[in-house]
């Protein structure tokens, strides 16, 4: 048998005149050569000679173990009609196989996309022989003739759909000898029903997948225009801050590397890279930025993974206005040239306080109205009595109206329907509701129709801008669990009824958060962001309550990014630590560092950080940030993959001087 090894790249002037020769070479046996998946090996480096060398025959148990390094001349998903009557070498996976009319034809798949190969089994046998023989994501090189498709089997939602290559030479690199978990090929309509944990398992499998590979070079793309901009129109420099860390105070649970050296003691790996970022600017850098992996062991969501990646910024000599321009110009600049879409010119603006008042959240969708309304002073006098204790003891009363909203929930769906567990999951104790019939009468649980004289009824029904068929969700109880519960309705029912105009981008920051909140479980107060960040200096006489120089980026009802100006005088931020429960002895002992730093000629400075894979998500459409994660954790925290985290060997456990068994 012989084979032959081309040079790489003297192939491409082999034109059809040249067959019969070719054809001498492959004879006496090519169906034997088939069988031995290997139809011809192409060398990777390259001659000018144009001469083909034979090599020697080959058994076939070491074709089957040996390797090859192929050189491709062109990718599939760029060639065109410009290419036609080229000579091409095209390496892939085998996208789709068909049999049709006594011709087969296969979609060839490489990282730029499809490209159909047909056969000529009169001219080429072997190739057709092999291409018929082949399965879906085998690994083939194929050569031939770039031509045009006859015009009925044009296909115009291809790319390549105007062409196809009429192989001439085709070799198997590598088979596929297991049954594969799912396919990698579907129709566009398709509906992405395979399971995630079987996606996860098989990852490399499921990153072929034209949704996944767009996700993962739209990751790219978005950071390689980050980079180019920060650096190239603001001189950013990126920086980067170690992993093996310490504990630094960001609200989660830190993932801890036991030290093998000094026996005992623990790295933390970074929450994020807060404290190294401000020393930077001591450092004088003026405008630091990283791609930065930071870890948290925390209760995981759609939108939250242990281990995720930032877009960690911080700027010296930068006033607050400065800062959110900057960075408003650098989300616009991602939105336009990513996905087309411009963002408005400011981004419009919320108080962490309106923000709360009118949507119940930090974060809110103003895709749609359905905004909040404090009814409180309506119920004050009222004989209901689960409104009037609520209010007795400092609590509030509000409500959601729902535009006909009456007719969309029935009354038993309010008492144990897919909503109301809704408000049950948000903590409520129960949703009681008001539907305003066709009449203006009252509908809904009798003593609280009955508690609202003709006055009270109609100041409701102005202040809830209410009429007939509308629905009033009503909320009460201490102003935190009233804003969740109505907050978690707000956004059920305007995905339910279709109230959310998804041609909108609802971009916007909140600002002035205040300090400190009220932990109940741990009785103090602690910080909203963290304890570094600057109080307004409009309220440093009431430091415990003052507002501070935060703001968050919220897009669509998600917190894409957040930061602040930083304390820097070492005064304040003593004292600010101390309002958290961090005595200056522990202060000294836990970042005793930043705090001498900022002795030693700290600038004013202040910072952001963006969930890089919450922004992908977003601009990829995707549901979950797993989508835009290379290799992401399961919702147990685990990699499918690998199978991590895993037991170790005692003897690791030794040397870290763990005591085992
Ligand atoms: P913050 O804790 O708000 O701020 O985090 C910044 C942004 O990171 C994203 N994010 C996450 N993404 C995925 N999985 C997670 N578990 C996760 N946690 C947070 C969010 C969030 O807006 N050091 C400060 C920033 C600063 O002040 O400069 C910080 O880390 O999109």
């Amino acid at each position: 048998m012989s084979l032959l090894l081309f040079r790489a790249f003297p192939l491409i002037s082999l034109r059809f005149n040249s067959l019969p020769f070719l054809r001498s070479i492959l004879e006496p046996s090519p169906k034997k050569l088939h069988r031995n998946r290997a139809v011809f090996s192409i060398c990777a480096s390259s001659s000018t000679s144009g001469t083909r060398i034979p090599i020697p025959n080959s058994s076939s148990s070491l074709l089957e173990n040996s390797l090859e390094w192929v050189s491709r001349t062109g990718f599939c998903g760029y060639l065109s009609v410009a290419d036609l009557g080229k000579r091409v070498r095209l390496c892939g996976w085998v996208a789709l196989h068909r049999v049709h009319g006594g011709l087969t034809f296969l979609n060839l798949r490489d990282h730029t996309g499809t490209v159909q190969i047909t056969t000529l089994p009169d001219e080429f046998p072997d190739a057709h022989s092999t291409i018929n023989d082949l399965r879906l994501e085998y690994v083939v090189a194929v050569e031939g003739i770039v031509r045009s498709r006859p015009s009925e089997s044009v296909n115009k939602k291809m790319k390549t759909g105007l062409i196809e290559v009429a192989a001439e030479l085709v070799q198997v690199l590598n088979a596929v000898k297991s049954k594969l978990p799912f396919l990698v090929t579907t129709a566009e309509d398709a509906k992405d029903s395979i399971k995630e944990e079987i996606r996860l398992r098989y990852r490399c499998l499921d990153l072929r997948r034209q949704q996944m590979n767009y996700n993962i070079m739209l990751r790219h793309k978005v950071v390689k225009l980050i980079r180019r901009y920060l650096e190239d129109t603001h001189g950013f420099v990126e920086i980067e801050t170690p992993i093996l860390s310490r504990s630094t105070p960001e609200g989660a649970r830190d993932y801890l590397v036991p030290s093998r050296v000094q026996p005992g003691t623990f790295y933390a790996l970074p929450q994020s890279p807060q404290l190294f970022k401000q020393m930077l600017m001591v450092s004088g850098f003026d405008k630091y930025y990283q791609i930065a992996r930071c870890f948290r062991d925390e209760d995981l969501r759609a939108d939250r993974q242990p281990e995720f990646t930032q877009l960690d910024m911080e700027m010296a000599f930068t006033p607050l206005e400065d800062m959110l321009r900057l960075n408003e110009d650098l989300i616009r600049k991602v939105f336009l040239e990513i996905k087309g879409v411009q963002l408005p010119n400011p981004f419009p603006r919320l108080t962490y306080a309106d923000a709360m008042n009118r949507y119940g959240s930090d974060r809110p969708d103003i895709r749609f109205d359905l905004e909040l309304r404090d009814v409180s002073d309506i119920f004050s006098e009222s004989p209901f009595r689960v409104f009037s204790d609520t209010l007795k003891s400092g609590g509030v009363i509000k409500v959601i109206c729902l535009p006909s909203g009456a007719k969309n929930y029935s009354n038993t769906a309010l008492k144990k329907g897919d909503i109301y567990n809704e408000a049950i999951k948000a903590g409520a104790k129960g949703l009681p509701f008001l539907k305003v019939m066709d009449d203006g009468a009252l509908e809904g649980i009798s003593a609280m129709v009955s508690s609202l004289d003709p006055t009270n009824k109609e100041r409701l029904l102005s202040r809830c801008s209410a009429g007939p068929g509308d629905l009033m969700l009503f909320a009460v109880g201490q102003d935190a669990s009233v804003n969740r519960t109505l907050d978690r309705l707000r956004v059920f029912v305007a995905h339910e009824l279709g109230l959310v105009d998804h041609s909108r981008h609802s971009i916007l920051w909140v600002t002035d958060f205040p300090m400190f909140e009220w932990n109940d479980s741990e009785q103090r107060l602690e910080a909203l962001h963290h304890p570094f960040t600057a109080p307004n200096p409009e309220d440093m006489n009431d430091l415990a309550s003052a507002r501070a120089l935060a703001y968050d980026m919220v897009y669509n009802g998600v917190e894409i990014g957040g930061g602040s100006l930083r304390i820097y005088k070492r005064e304040i931020q003593q004292k600010v630590l101390e309002i958290v429960g961090i005595s200056l002895l522990q202060a000294e002992a836990k970042f005793g560092y930043l705090l001498e730093a900022l002795d030693m000629g700290a600038p004013p400075h202040g910072g952001i950080a963006y969930g890089l894979d919450r922004l992908v998500m977003l601009l990829a459409g995707a549901s979950s940030i797993r989508d835009v994660i290379a290799f992401p954790k399961t919702t147990t925290a685990q990699c499918a993959l690998t199978r991590a985290p895993s037991e170790v060997d005692p003897q690791q456990l030794k040397d870290l001087s763990f005591q085992t068994g």
